[in-house]
């Protein structure tokens, strides 16, 4: 079970000076991002109305805007300071609109529905990761895809703060005294794909995963990340319950063993 406990509002201005200058451009983003969105070019002619939840100063907008086509980009984010950055930036494109609020509890667009919500280091980045996938997976237009990125494990999720976190510090000097925590929750393998499985109206499943240490500023009993990105494509129109999903990985062979 994944656990539902209210989402932490960041407040460290960490990240929007880290957001600010770094992951704008398509070199700063990892191996598994840029394969997961190449993939989906390759099957759109525009990712269309994009929402990025968790956007920080809106690095994504700006990265996806110089590479591939899109109709507009929408960011939202619980950190006041990341938004008011992301609004100064000079490099996002025209069709702009950024947010402050919890993806979870914010109504404001609810009602939406996005070609392509985008969740990248965030849904394992606070505590209510669930109800993060949830809001998220809310807000996709029939025929629509959510891309989310996931730390994954063969064992057991950590998934609470006590057992498994991470210093929102960027750079080499030492972690400073006080410094704020993020959650850094690791979902086990099966769990995390039945979670995305059984979203209403999945249709496929596409993700692509390697291995990696965890962050330096990680203080996790993880040893070993399965770091995935996923791509989960929502239907046109709702199907029996019982059709079946259509799962496409490409793990590691021994993602699956302890
Ligand atoms: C690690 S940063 C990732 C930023 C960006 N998505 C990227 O990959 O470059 C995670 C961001 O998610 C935001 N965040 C965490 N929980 C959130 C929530 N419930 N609703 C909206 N934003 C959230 C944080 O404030 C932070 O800016």
């Amino acid at each position: 079970m994944v656990s539902k406990e209210k989402n932490i509002h960041y407040h460290s201005e960490e990240i929007s000076k880290y957001f600010g200058r770094s992951r704008r451009k398509w070199d700063d983003y990892y191996p598994s991002e840029r394969w997961i969105f190449d993939c989906l070019a390759r099957e759109r002619e525009t990712f269309g109305h994009v929402l990025d939840v968790g956007c920080a100063a809106g690095g994504l907008g700006a990265m996806l805007g110089g590479r591939f086509t899109l109709s507009s980009y929408t960011g939202i984010d619980i950190n006041p300071q990341a938004i008011a950055t992301g609004r100064e930036a000079g490099d996002l494109p025209p069709e702009t609109r950024l947010l402050v609020g919890d993806v979870v509890e914010d109504a404001s667009l609810a009602s939406q529905g996005f070609d392509m919500v985008v969740n990248l280091s965030c849904a394992d980045w606070n505590l209510d990761t669930a109800g993060i996938l949830a809001a998220s997976w809310a807000r996709v237009a029939p025929g629509g895809v959510m891309v989310v990125s996931l730390r994954l494990t063969p064992g057991a999720s950590v998934t609470s703060l006590a057992q498994s976190f991470q210093y929102i510090h960027y750079g080499d000097d030492p972690v400073p005294e006080g410094c704020e925590k993020a959650a850094y929750v690791v979902l086990n393998l099966n769990t995390a794909l039945s979670m995305l499985s059984t979203l209403p109206e999945t249709r496929r499943l596409v993700a692509y995963g390697y291995w990696g240490k965890p962050s330096a500023t990680a203080r996790t009993p993880v040893e070993r990340v399965l770091f995935g990105v996923l791509a989960v494509e929502r239907d046109r129109a709702p199907r029996p319950a019982d059709d079946p999903v259509q799962l496409d990985l490409s793990f590691p062979r021994d993602a699956w063993l302890p």
